[in-house]
């Protein structure tokens, strides 16, 4: 497999044609690849390209049920702007939540990264696994500049959690190259954007940005940037209770 990543991370020089990138995987590498979207800024830049180049592709977003109301407002404006979009909505299991909340409480995120992992683990990891089932890969909006965190992303990784392709065809692109795909296609974006939120997750874990601060500064802005990712992003680790 390894050799495989490295094949296709050469093939591709790292990314730097993204409709070429998009065209290999969706259209000739197996038919099995899904696209995960969060109705992002750069989710919307690859929303917008994969109905350009293959309208049949599997997209899936992770309805969390603690996700802001504009972002419920884009996924009807996006499902509206491209009908053939194939959006699957997941959402955690109902038994999962309601044990977690009975033991910890409806907003246990605040009061540690254990339980806030928790949480994203219930909420976000584990419909993550059914959402992948049966695909050979998935597709990211992960971009280089985005934290600390993503510094080091390939076009092209092994997904050791799930056992399957990761992709990320926007990894060198800029925030401002984001917009500026956004703005030229008229592509729909959520609302909460023009109010200075630069990344978008679930409302009681999200805020503004302040002026001169870092594009994830808004998301768990009570915890230092290198603990800032949910579980979706994380390698070589276990997706198990025990470590989250
Ligand atoms: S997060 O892990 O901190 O939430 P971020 O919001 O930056 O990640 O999104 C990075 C990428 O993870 C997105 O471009 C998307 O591919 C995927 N992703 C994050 N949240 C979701 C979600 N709720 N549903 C589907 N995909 C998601
Ligand atoms: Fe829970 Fe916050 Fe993670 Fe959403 S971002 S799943 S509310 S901890």
């Amino acid at each position: 497999m390894k050799n495989q990543v490295d094949r296709l991370n050469q093939q591709f020089q790292d990314a730097r044609d993204v409709q070429a990138v998009l065209d290999y995987f969706l259209n000739h590498f197996s038919g099995k690849i899904g696209f995960a979207s969060s109705m992002g800024a750069e989710d919307q830049v690859l929303t917008d390209l994969i109905q350009k180049t293959n309208s049949q592709t599997k997209v899936f977003t992770l309805d969390t049920g603690r996700l802001p109301d504009e972002t419920y407002d884009l996924i009807d404006q996006t499902r509206n702007r491209y009908p053939d979009l194939r959006l699957q909505v997941y959402f955690p299991r109902p038994d999962n939540v309601e044990m977690m909340v009975a033991e910890k409480g409806v907003n246990l995120f605040y009061e540690s990264i254990a339980d806030r992992k928790l949480c994203c683990f219930y909420r976000k990891v584990e419909p993550l696994r059914r959402a992948l089932q049966g695909l050979d890969g998935w597709i990211t909006g992960l971009r280089r500049e985005q934290s600390v965190t993503r510094q080091q992303l390939k076009l092209v990784e092994f997904d050791e959690d799930n056992a399957l392709l990761k992709i990320n065809p926007l990894i060198h692109w800029t925030e401002d190259e984001v917009w500026k795909y956004l703005r030229q296609n008229r592509v729909p974006y959520n609302r909460l954007h023009d109010s200075n939120y630069s990344s978008i997750g679930c409302a009681p874990c999200t805020r503004a940005v302040p002026q001169g601060g870092a594009l994830r500064d808004g998301r768990w802005w009570w915890e230092n940037p290198e603990h800032k990712e949910c579980g979706l992003h994380r390698k070589n680790q276990e997706l198990t209770l025990e470590k989250v």
